[in-house]
């Protein structure tokens, strides 16, 4: 049996679409998360359409009313998606119909679904960018809390993975918080440039109603209409600066969990990741896996696949709309999606979890990591040029590697074989504590400073 044609269009068409046809054509599995966005675009561009004469204000009232009626069958589950409707916008448009009858009809009078889905789509993601704010200021006072109960917990830092030199929890957790910050400006400065209206736009060239587009962009929270037509209907720059914007993070995301999962093993031990973030094995009962780390460092991989599909998608497009367009919702909803379950995961372990002080200080007092330390006090207490502090320095630690033991370790006399003018108070800067107390210089790791950070951030971050 052959389907009757579309109601939407079927004035040209004798027969419906090939079943596989409608299933690559249709959007409404997915776009159907655009069914508030969608509703409330229509609602502004009714009043707009009533406000300008170009329909009734009884007509704009009764399709007003009735699309609160669908939005309402759609948020209690009540609504009969239909995919040979194909998308959201004519799943809408032909429920109203139903309930309205006639003035739905009217509905889509100087308006195009290519201005439509640019405008719904636009809101959702939008609001991504509000909700990934949201989510980041969480993540960012959980770090806050680490950073301000560790200040001055000593413990290694790296480069290359080999310990470096020391430096503080607080210091390290702050570290995020900046990274979350940049973060959180890039998601506001992709906001601020898409709150712009394609609403109005109509197909591709505007069109001869005297609508007002002012009026919609106002009524949706838009800073001002977009100015060029074209342009409004085949940009989707707003959804590749979400993407991006949710790459960077992701990528600082990745690169926390990935830090997780090293101090949570048996060889390093600095962390403790509570009961509610860390999982049994069904056979080695010693086990405490960090799964949520792990699966927020492998989830990244979608994100970045979302931006470089879209990213794909537009590249090779003539303006202005063409259908590939419509692949560009699908990934946007699992980027977003999986970017707030990683926030929110990530949120929840740093909040919960301990660091182990004794492990961190122990780790950080080991492999000469006050070497620098020793180098700096040469330099400043005997005149040394740096690179003859450091050419002593090298001695000392062969000197303490031969006899198996750490810089402090060492006997002054042992140093003053090295260097004679070596003194007893060099001492006083071996140890990680002294270290990392020297570390005054803006930016750098003294608990002081962590302390001055944290107060800045608090504030901040109320
Ligand atoms: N479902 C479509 C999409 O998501 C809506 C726009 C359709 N426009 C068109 N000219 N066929 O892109």
């Amino acid at each position: 049996m052959t389907k009757s044609a579309n109601t939407m269009w079927g004035g040209r068409f004798a027969a419906g679409p090939d079943a596989i046809m409608e299933a690559i054509n249709a959007s409404i599995g997915y776009d159907r998360r655009l069914a508030p966005q969608d509703i409330a675009g229509s609602r502004a561009h009714a009043a707009m359409l009533a406000a300008t004469g170009i329909i009734t204000d009884k007509d704009a009232e009764a399709i007003r009313e009735g699309l609160l009626t669908v939005l309402s069958e759609i948020e209690t589950g009540d609504f009969p998606f239909s995919t040979a409707l194909e998308d959201i916008h004519m799943n809408v448009e032909a429920r109203l119909k139903e309930i309205v009858g006639e003035p739905a009809g009217r509905l889509h009078t100087a308006r195009s679904r290519n201005d439509q889905v640019a405008v719904d789509f636009r809101l959702w993601v939008r609001d991504q960018c509000d909700q990934a704010d949201e989510a980041l200021a969480a993540l960012q006072k959980a770090l806050l809390g680490q950073a301000e109960a560790g200040a001055d917990w000593v413990m290694p830092g790296f480069t290359h993975l080999q310990t470096a030199q020391p430096v503080t929890w607080g210091h390290h957790m702050l570290a995020y918080v900046e990274m979350f910050a940049r973060d959180r400006s890039r998601f506001a400065d992709a906001r601020a440039r898409m709150n712009t209206s394609p609403l109005g736009a109509a197909a591709l060239a505007g069109t001869s109603f005297p609508i007002d587009r002012e009026m919609t962009a106002k009524a949706l929270d838009f800073d001002r209409p977009m100015a060029n037509s074209l342009d409004a209907v085949s940009d989707r720059d707003f959804a590749l600066e979400f993407l991006s914007s949710a790459s960077i993070c992701a990528m600082h995301l990745s690169r926390l969990a990935e830090e997780l999962v090293i101090w949570s093993s048996a060889q390093f031990r600095f962390v403790k990741m509570s009961d509610k973030w860390s999982t049994g094995s069904s056979i080695m009962p010693q086990k405490r896996n960090p799964d949520a780390a792990e699966l927020i460092r492998a989830k990244i991989g979608r994100i970045f696949g979302a931006n470089v599909a879209l990213m794909t998608v537009m590249k090779g497009l003539p303006l202005t709309y063409s259908k590939d367009m419509q692949e560009d919702k699908e990934q946007t909803f699992d980027a977003a999606d999986n970017l707030m379950l990683a926030l929110a995961a990530m949120t929840g372990m740093v909040a919960d979890m301990s660091a182990q002080v004794e492990n961190l200080k122990a780790a950080a007092s080991s492999g000469f990591s006050t070497a620098t330390d020793l180098a700096d006090w040469l330099v400043r207490e005997l005149g040394l040029p740096f690179r003859d502090a450091h050419h002593v320095t090298g001695s000392l630690v062969a000197m303490a590697e031969d006899k198996g033991c750490d810089l402090p370790d060492l006997s002054l006399a042992d140093m003053q074989s090295v260097h004679a003018g070596i003194r007893e108070d060099v001492f006083n800067v071996l140890g990680v504590e002294n270290s990392v107390a020297s570390r005054t210089s803006f930016g750098g790791t003294s608990p002081e400073n962590v302390r001055a950070q944290v107060a800045q951030w608090k504030e901040v971050l109320g």
